[in-house]
Formats: C-alpha cells, sequence, structure tokens
C-alpha cells in the first residue's frame, strides 16, 4: 500500500471542518422534509459491493479461483487500469455529500464507527463501500475519496474519485428532491475533473487514463423510495412499468455521455431487492421481504441489462453488470453460509427504521459483521464484502459464457 492510514483518515476528517457550512446549508432547508430523504440512502450501499464485484469482472473475465489483491494488480496490470470512477448514490458515495446543502448525510456515528479510527466520513455503512475494497485490491488507496474533497492529491486525481452522491438516482428528479448530485452534475464534475488531470499529466496522458479507468455507475433504488412511491409528480406521469422504461433510458443516456467524455470501461450495478431492506418491511408490516417490492427490483434490472446489452453493440463499450439483487437476495435466504446471523434487523438503533440523521447517536448492535444491514436502509461493510465477492464470480461466468 502507498498510502497509510492516517492520510485516508486525514481526509475522512474533513467534514468536520465543515460542519459550520453543513449548518447554515441546512438552515436553509427548513422546508425539505428530511424523513421522505432518508429513506432513499440506504439501497445504495448495497450497491457499492456489488460495482467492486463489477470492475472486477470487466477486469478479469479469465481470473479462475478466489480473488486477492495479488491477482486483482496482476489483472489491473494487464489490463492497464489505472484509475476508478464513481457515479451513483448512497452505495458509492463515500462523502461529497458533506460538502452539499442536503440533509442527506452519514458523517456522523454510528456511521463509520468501523471505519479506520472509527471515524465517520460521509459513507453510509459502519465501514468501507465495495468501491473502496476495489481502490484498495488495485493497490491505490484504501479509501476513495470523494471529489468534492478539499484535500484531493495529485495521486487521488490520478487513480480515481467518486462523484457520487446520496439520494441520486437515474431520474434528475429524485436528486432534486434531495438537492443533492443528480448524474449530470456528477459528470460536470467529471469534466472538471479531467481538467485537473490534464493540468497533471498533461492532455494526452490524461485522455488515456480515461481511456484506461474503469467507471462505476451503482443507483436506481431511490428513484423508487424516494421518489416514486412518496411524491406524487411521477406517478402521475407514468405508471410504474413506464417509469421504469424511463429511468432505463435515462440510464442509457447517461451511458452514451460517458462514452463521449473518453470512458472505455463501465460497470453497473443493479438495484438490490428492495422487499427485503428493514424499512420496507417495516412500513409494509411484513416479516419476509415484500415480494411486490422485490419483483418490482428485479424487473428494472432486467430492462437494464437489455439497454446495457444495447449500448455494447452501439457503442462498442465494455459493460458489466453486477446483479446485487441475486447476491443479497441469497445472503438473506442462506445467511450462515456467509457467517451472518441477522438478515432481518439492522445494526443501527432499533434496526427497523433509523437511517441517515434517525440513525444518529443511536446505539448499535455488538457486532456488525453478522449483519446484512446496518441501518433500515443500507448494507454492512461486511455484506459489502460479501457481494464483491459474490458479484466476482457470477460476472465471471457472464462475460465468459
Ligand atoms: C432539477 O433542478 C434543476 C435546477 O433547478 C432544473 O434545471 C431541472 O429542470 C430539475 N429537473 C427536474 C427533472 O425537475
Ligand atoms: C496504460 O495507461 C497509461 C496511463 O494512462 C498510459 O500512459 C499507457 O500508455 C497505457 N499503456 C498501454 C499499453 O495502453
Ligand atoms: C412476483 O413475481 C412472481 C414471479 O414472476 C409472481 O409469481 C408473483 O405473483 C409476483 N408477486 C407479486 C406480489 O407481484
Amino acid at each position: 500500500m502507498k498510502y497509510g492510514n492516517r492520510r485516508v483518515l486525514d481526509d475522512n476528517n474533513i467534514h468536520e471542518s465543515f460542519s459550520i457550512r453543513d449548518i447554515f446549508f441546512l438552515s436553509k432547508l427548513s422546508k425539505l422534509d428530511s424523513s421522505k430523504m432518508v429513506t432513499t440512502i440506504s439501497t445504495k450501499a448495497v450497491i457499492l459491493v456489488q460495482v467492486w464485484a463489477l470492475v472486477l469482472a470487466v477486469l478479469m473475465p479469465l481470473l479462475s479461483g478466489a480473488v486477492d489483491t495479488h491477482q486483482v494488480k496482476q489483472l489491473a496490470a494487464k489490463f492497464n487500469v489505472t484509475c476508478i470512477l464513481v457515479f451513483g448514490d448512497s452505495s458509492v458515495d463515500p462523502g461529497n455529500n458533506n460538502y452539499l446543502a442536503t440533509p442527506m448525510k452519514g458523517n456522523f456515528l454510528p456511521y463509520g464507527k468501523d471505519f479506520f479510527r472509527g471515524r465517520p466520513t460521509g459513507r453510509f455503512s459502519n465501514g468501507r463501500l465495495a468501491t473502496d475494497f476495489i481502490a484498495e485490491g488495485l493497490g491505490y488507496t484504501k479509501a476513495i475519496r470523494p471529489f468534492l474533497s478539499k484535500r484531493l492529491r495529485p495521486l487521488d486525481i490520478l487513480h480515481g474519485v467518486s462523484f457520487a452522491s446520496a439520494a441520486s438516482g437515474y431520474d434528475e428528479l429524485t436528486a432534486n428532491l434531495s438537492n443533492v448530485l443528480p448524474v449530470s452534475k456528477q459528470l460536470e464534475y467529471f469534466r472538471h475533473y479531467k481538467i485537473r488531470l490534464s493540468q497533471l499529466v498533461g492532455a494526452r496522458e490524461a485522455e488515456n487514463n480515461i481511456k484506461n479507468a474503469v467507471a462505476v455507475m451503482s443507483m436506481g433504488t431511490n428513484d423508487f423510495l424516494q421518489n416514486y412511491y412518496l411524491e406524487p409528480v411521477r406517478p402521475k406521469q407514468y405508471t410504474l412499468e413506464e417509469y421504469q422504461n424511463y429511468l432505463a433510458s435515462c440510464m442509457s443516456e447517461d451511458v452514451k455521455t460517458m462514452h463521449r467524455l473518453g470512458i472505455t470501461r463501465l460497470v453497473v450495478v443493479g438495484v438490490p431487492p428492495l422487499g427485503c431492506m428493514p424499512l420496507v418491511k417495516t412500513l409494509m408490516d411484513q416479516e419476509t421481504c415484500v415480494e411486490k417490492y422485490n419483483n418490482f427490483s428485479s424487473s428494472f434490472n432486467s430492462k437494464v441489462k437489455v439497454k446495457l446489452a444495447d449500448s455494447r453493440t452501439t457503442l462498442g463499450m465494455k459493460i458489466g453488470f453486477v446483479d446485487a439483487y441475486g447476491i443479497i437476495q441469497d445472503a438473506v435466504n442462506n445467511p450462515k453460509k456467509y457467517g451472518l446471523t441477522e438478515t432481518s434487523k439492522g445494526c443501527c438503533g432499533t434496526g427497523t427504521v433509523e437511517y441517515g440523521d434517525t440513525c444518529k447517536g443511536m446505539s448499535t448492535c455488538a457486532d456488525a459483521s453478522k449483519y446484512v444491514f446496518w441501518d433500515a436502509v443500507h448494507p454492512t461493510e461486511k455484506m459489502y464484502e460479501i457481494i464483491a465477492d459474490q458479484a466476482i464470480d457470477s460476472l465471471r461466468e457472464q462475460l465468459m459464457g
């Protein structure tokens, strides 16, 4: 590892110096209904793990046997992967929202209690996200920094950052509802990033770097949970199926824009089984996963896969898909297989409703590594690791089959 924990951690402490600004922003947000916004974030964390797996799959279709750091590095070298660029929601946001005037934040305990030095960073989990594990595997850093960080180092610019923003989605309206970064804005920041990269290494090398980068896109949950099910606008315009089609075409457009901006390798993470989220079960007053919501996740994932197949042929991009749905559902159904014991409740508070602000300062379960869910929406660091492992296997098959 080139970077010690300390430097990574210093950056992750950065949110503290912005707390006054955050409060200032929050004071202007009184009209926002934070209870609505909180829900969306957790789901995305699950997706991150999957993204990691996808990245690996894209990079290493020929890899056989267990993936370890050494292999990841070798494959990265073989495919000349030098950089990871992350887009999406809370499943892959390492703290960009700390710098935004949004109530959708996770930069307070118990979030991050199992992160290095037990520090909250803005990640919606007890520890690291899947994309962090990927970056570590590649040997760059143990924790990917948010692009909005004021302490980005040249090496972060070289090896990758996250533009993701918790509570965002494929539908721009989803991000607008929480005043977070829609994909269009994340891509605008990516343009800024390219300028900074060019200043660092020259335009030609920058182009090369981006051509050889792996982009990860992980979102979709909030479009359903934060937007369609809570806000009247979209249901008036679209049936659920039409809305899924709309989201899938938004995604398709985002892929085109990425391609135009020089990205050639992409991993898209599907939505997790929404019906298994503790919050959804609580709201629907069900002990088991809510079938209707799960169906809805799987039908959306099918539409995404069709669109991605189109993009592969029309754009000639390398695109992988991570089946977060299948991986999480298997962990929920067969916890022992993964060393898990609690699949129903989150670790934070009662484990039935808390996430985001409502999880703030809550007591937690003794051992989050036995839990699928960290809060009522987002997975634990442990679950992210599991997802990553599983996704790698399934993706390898997918890409070789
Ligand atoms: C989101 O907000 C931006 C900026 O206010 C606006 O231009 C855009 O039309 C909004 N998008 C949607 C879908 O509401
Ligand atoms: C690998 O990527 C680096 C960084 O972008 C670039 O300088 C180099 O030319 C690439 N090598 C190959 C073989 O494509
Ligand atoms: C969910 O999908 C399954 C399989 O397609 C179907 O049999 C079941 O009726 C659906 N359940 C609900 C509640 O929509």
